[in-house]
């Protein structure tokens, strides 16, 4: 969509296929509040995850491992009150889907009544059968595989992943197993370019990168890093569109500075008691 034109048709799942088909780009972003989600919305962001990566641009965690359920349902009752055309979309957090297939259902839909329209987990594997049920029952999934920030201690660190031919090959076979379980949507993080080239070429479903080339129907980044929250500035994935963080940290520094030395609050700032009503 050009920059500046109103996009006002909701965004569902069958949009994305529809997007897939003609070759339309996804714009996909996270977001974790309300101010935020209104703003993607109204730029016409067409997907919005309510990533647990708001563990670590929200709350400062190493991992996404703490995060849980309750802290999740905050931050998606506050980006669906701030979208009117997105897709929204929750993650489901660390232990809310893996325990057994009656919790995965259980807890996606808590997000459904949150607001969300659809879920997101991680892994394929066992996740399988889980995505397959959660569809059945009418839960819009979205896939995640490559990086799959939840399994960060087996997997190792935070490393390119399907660096060899079996693991690409795997990779492959996990994401059309997901296809046939019913995901609407596959998120790939962090694989070599030339795989997901592949994977957005073989599957039927759209395939929303982030650290994975350009060949994607889609591209996702967490929020705070394309803003330029945070310094250092991170991943080689992410390209910084603003510098936000230092915006925010002029403009305290020069409220402290004014607070200081007596200019804020002015005149135009300030109540004054009414003058008297003459009686009667
Ligand atoms: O939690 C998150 O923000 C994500 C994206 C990086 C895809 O999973």
């Amino acid at each position: 969509m050009p920059a500046g034109r109103e996009e006002t048709r909701k965004v569902t799942v069958r949009t994305l296929a529809r997007m897939k088909r003609k070759g339309e780009r996804i714009v996909a972003l996270t977001a974790y509040d309300y101010p935020t989600a209104m703003i993607l919305d109204k730029v016409g962001v067409d997907l919005v995850l309510v990533g647990d990566s708001a563990a670590n641009v929200v709350y400062g965690d190493d991992t996404t491992l703490k995060l849980g359920m309750d802290e999740m349902l905050y931050h998606t009752r506050a980006v669906c009150a701030g979208i009117a055309r997105s897709l929204v979309v929750a993650d489901m957090p660390f232990l809310s889907f893996q325990v057994s297939v009656e919790s995965a259902v259980e807890n996606a839909g808590r997000f459904l009544k949150a607001g969300a329209e659809a879920v997101k987990l991680e892994g394929a594997g066992p996740m399988v059968g889980t995505v397959k049920r959660l569809v059945e029952l009418g839960m819009p999934v979205m896939g995640h595989l490559g990086l799959t920030p939840q399994s960060v201690h087996k997997l190792g660190g935070y490393r390119l992943q399907a660096r060899t031919e079996k693991d690409q090959q795997r990779l492959v076979e996990d994401a059309v197993r997901l296809q046939e379980a019913g995901c609407f949507a596959l998120v790939v993080e962090k694989v070599p370019a030339e795989l997901a080239a592949r994977l957005t070429a073989e599957l039927l479903i759209p395939v929303i990168g982030i650290g994975a080339g350009p060949d994607c129907d889609g591209q996702i980044l967490v929020l705070h890093d394309m803003l330029g929250i945070f310094e250092p500035p991170g991943y080689k994935f992410v390209k910084r569109y603003a510098e936000v963080g230092a915006a925010i940290r002029d403009a305290v520094a020069a409220y402290a500075d004014d607070v200081r030395a007596g200019r804020f609050p002015a005149e135009e700032h300030s109540f004054h008691i009414p003058p008297k009503q003459a009686d009667g």
